[in-house]
């Protein structure tokens, strides 16, 4: 069953029912002003960090769902009839109801009783501010008379504790009106020099900024008594809960359209010039007003939005393809390049399922992230990277999460993730091998972010492969310590009282457990570094990393290895986790996939076993689980893994972030049946004819889908924030269809299905336009390449040496 469909071609998903299975959401803002927005216009904004510049109000885990949002209400002042034109929050029976989620925008509208009603959603680009442009029509054959209101809820800003403090908050809020804009300034007056506000285009018939003369004693928004009596208060917000709500009238002869456009934004004024006049407690509005006059205008706000959709169309065809499957052409192109995007800015703060409030960046999440957009952003790409590394500490290891206001590495939760600092390698040779900026090397990056500690980036990078080999464990395989890339595998924990973090409630700096997926991880990692190093003109170095990787290689291949398939991890009693003389958890996908994906074991068959006992054990029609069988209890020394029932998470649940390994791991064997399988069963698209199953958005991945082990398999959850972004867009564009970037040019090396009889792709690199074209003349995956007319040696297309910018790549597949 659906809820809407695709419009490719205006890269949309249009919602046609507001009641899907969950708030179905969508991203507004791509640089420093964020918002999330529902298809029932739910959500919330926030400057830069969702926990401490929030904006507005959201109601996590509040009922009904999806409560706080840009909620317009419409009032046929005749009938005195109210409703919702984006059906929440009156949830009125609505005509024609949509919803079309875009690149950066979101349009919601209806009809009700002749009047046609959208609101357009959007940010414009380099602004700290929201657009909503009401458009509303007049269709019946009768003058119509009607009130329009808008609203908000303001959140104090720090939404924690915006969340918790009531005996304080209660107590602060203070708001501004003038010239009919409501400006919010709670604690404004003390240390905060930025303020938000909200304006509307039209000469107002009142306004109200006190949340319960708005909504009326025991009231919800659902039905605000000043709507339903057709008249705001002008009510000032003292304490309680500051909101922000316009009325505005209109008369519609028939046939006629009005737009009114509604501003709420983001201002921080220079400390200095805070108050106007000085000395007094009045905001300093002299840089923010002409913003706000600007955006108020209609034209200026169609501007913007031409801007962005531009700003769009060129970062999505930096990379575009035409293969045989339209549901790849959809997320490659459109979908989960925007996914990439999402995550990129705001790694996993903010969602349906990130309350904002939790975690920051995380050290790992942003650098898998960097896959996905390095391509589009690499300037951005490039200070992460730097950010990054500068949370990490002289030891090698790194803080697992940081603010990404402060840029500060979180001490709650610390570090000791033992695969962390391996991640960083990978995010620079993925933006080495896109940019070819290898002077990123020599940045002076600090460690804890520590001043005086600078050291070329490159010394971080070698810093972090020693991390790994300063900890190896009793069959020389990396310790684990607090987890690797599964947080939920905690080896060192032993956590046995309710509340205490899995991860971090005893410091125990364990010698025993051991991972596997490291061991892959290093050696994948290792193998760049070497490549970077001899760059470098370090070819020393880079033979020691190569015979580390070589070791480590063996020592899988002796220690890793469980006759079948690649084994987990030893635990802190040496016992083998992932094997199958374990009772349960026998067989694991993180090992398998990545231990293939880095080479090991493609000589000796162990690579082709662990992929078929891969298929055997762990395969599904909803995407490979993590583990089988299922743990079906308590493990005091496995720790939160085995803390969800089994299906969900990271207990056999189908984590949607390490399939793309395994199709990787496929494509190295040549299996491109496979891995195009594999990659289809997740694809939120493929899935789309099934979202009543599903549940989340079909537009963009899950982090999860519940494995076969729970009683609502199929079903996903953790939509949009996730590893599985990155990761699926790597596998299918570098991996699948082969468009590979390496530190020399563009590779092509596509392992496609057999059924495939080629596809066409148009690929930006490093400033050439690259037209593939790629033909089947036989089953396999040997590729001539003929550049420009000419043929070339091997599979990596030089760069032009002309100064051409445009390149014809044809190569025949067989
Ligand atoms: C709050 C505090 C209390 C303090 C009082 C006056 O009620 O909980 O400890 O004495 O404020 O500041
Ligand atoms: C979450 C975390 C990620 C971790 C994964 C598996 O997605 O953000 O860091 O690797 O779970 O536990």
């Amino acid at each position: 069953m659906k809820f809407g469909h695709f419009d490719d071609r205006n890269r949309e998903y249009v919602i046609t029912r507001p009641d899907t299975p969950l708030p179905w959401i969508n991203y507004l803002g791509c640089q420093s002003y964020f918002g999330i927005i529902s298809n029932t216009a739910g959500g919330y904004s926030f400057y830069r960090d969702a926990r401490l510049r929030r904006l507005t109000r959201y109601r996590y885990n509040g009922v009904p769902l999806d409560r706080g949002g840009r909620y317009v209400y419409l009032r046929d002042d005749e009938s005195k009839e109210f409703w919702s034109p984006s059906w929440q929050p009156t949830q009125h029976a609505l005509t024609d109801y949509s919803c079309r989620h875009g690149m950066g925008y979101t349009v919601i509208g209806s009809s009700y009783k002749g009047i046609e009603a959208h609101t357009r959603y959007f940010v414009p680009l380099d602004e700290n501010l929201e657009i909503w442009q009401l458009t509303v029509t007049n269709r019946r054959n009768t003058p119509a008379t009607l009130s329009t209101f808008a609203s908000i809820e303001f959140c104090l800003w720090d939404a924690q504790d915006d969340a918790t403090n009531f005996q304080r908050n209660l107590s602060i809020g203070e708001v501004e009106i003038e010239d009919g804009v409501i400006y919010h300034k709670t604690e404004y007056r003390e240390r905060r020099d930025h303020f938000a506000y909200f304006a509307c285009s039209r000469p107002g018939a009142g306004f109200d900024t006190q949340r319960e003369a708005f909504l009326g004693p025991n009231r919800g928004w659902d039905k605000p008594a000043t709507v339903e009596a057709g008249q705001l208060t002008n009510s000032i917000a003292h304490g309680w809960s500051p909101i922000g709500a316009h009325q505005v009238k209109l008369e519609l002869a028939p046939g006629e359209t009005q737009q009114i456009v509604f501003v709420l934004g983001y201002q921080e004024n220079p400390r200095d010039k805070k108050f106007d006049p000085p000395g007094s407690q009045t905001i300093n509005k002299s840089l923010v007003k002409p913003v706000i006059a600007k955006y108020l205008h209609s034209k200026a706000a169609d501007v913007a939005f031409e801007r962005l959709r531009h700003h769009w169309d060129s970062v999505l065809n930096i990379f575009q393809v035409d293969t045989p499957d339209i549901h790849t052409n959809r997320m490659v192109n459109i979908w989960n390049a925007y996914q990439c995007m999402a995550t990129f800015n705001l790694s996993r703060s903010a969602s349906s399922f990130e309350s904002g409030i939790g975690r920051g960046l995380g050290f790992r999440d942003s650098n898998q992230d960097l896959l996905g957009v390095v391509h589009v952003e690499p300037a951005r790409a490039r200070t992460r990277i730097l950010e990054l590394a500068a949370t990490q500490f002289a030891s090698g290891g790194a803080y697992h999460q940081y603010q990404p206001l402060t840029k500060r590495g979180n001490n709650d939760i610390g570090g000791g993730f033992n695969d962390d600092p391996l991640w960083l390698i990978l995010g620079v040779s993925a933006y080495l091998k896109e940019t070819g900026d290898w002077s990123i090397l020599d940045e002076p990056v600090p460690y804890d972010n520590e001043p005086g500690s600078e050291e070329p980036l490159y010394d971080h990078l070698r810093r972090s492969i020693c991390y790994t080999l300063e900890r190896l464990g009793p069959h020389h395989l990396p310790l684990i310590g607090r987890a690797d890339w599964n947080d939920c595998l905690n080896l060192n924990c032993f956590s046995s009282e309710p509340g205490q973090s899995f991860q971090t409630s005893t410091s125990k700096d364990g010698k025993v457990a051991e991972s596997v997926f490291i061991a892959g991880l290093f050696v994948h990692a290792g193998r760049e570094l070497a490549a970077i190093s001899c760059h470098r003109g370090l070819h020393a170095e880079g033979s020691r990393w190569r015979s580390e990787v070589a070791k480590m290689e063996q020592t899988v291949l002796e220690h890793g290895w469980d006759g079948e398939w690649f084994l987990r991890a030893y635990d802190d009693f040496g016992n083998k986790i992932g094997s199958s003389e374990c009772e349960e958890g026998k067989i694991f996908i993180e090992s398998n996939g990545f231990c293939v994906l880095a080479g090991i074991g493609l000589e000796d068959g162990k690579a082709a076993s662990a992929l078929a006992a891969t298929r055997e054990h762990l395969a599904t029609p909803h995407g490979l689980v993590l583990l089988q069988p299922a743990y079906s209890k308590y493990y005091l020394q496995l720790g939160e893994i085995s803390s969800y029932p089994p299906g969900y998470k990271e207990n056999a649940g189908i984590f949607c972030h390490v399939n793309p390994w395994v199709m990787i791991a496929e494509t190295r064997l040549g299996n491109g049946n496979e891995a195009h399988d594999y990659y289809t069963r997740i694809n939120p698209s493929a899935r789309e004819e099934i979202s009543d199953v599903h549940r989340c958005e079909p537009y963009v991945y899950a982090q999860m889908i519940a494995g076969k082990d729970a009683p609502t398999f199929g079903e996903a959850k953790n939509s949009w924030l996730t590893g599985t972004a990155a990761w699926n867009y790597f596998a299918i564009t570098q991996a699948i269809l082969g468009v590979r970037t390496t530190y020399d040019g563009l590779q092509v090396a596509p392992v496609i299905p057999a059924s495939w009889p080629g596809f066409t792709g148009r690929r930006t690199f490093r400033g050439v336009v690259y037209e593939i074209s790629i033909k089947r003349d036989g089953p396999g995956n040997d590729i001539a390449l003929s550049v420009d007319g000419e043929p070339i040696e091997g599979n990596i297309v030089p760069p032009p040496i002309d100064g051409r910018k445009q390149v014809s790549v044809r190569g025949v597949l067989g």
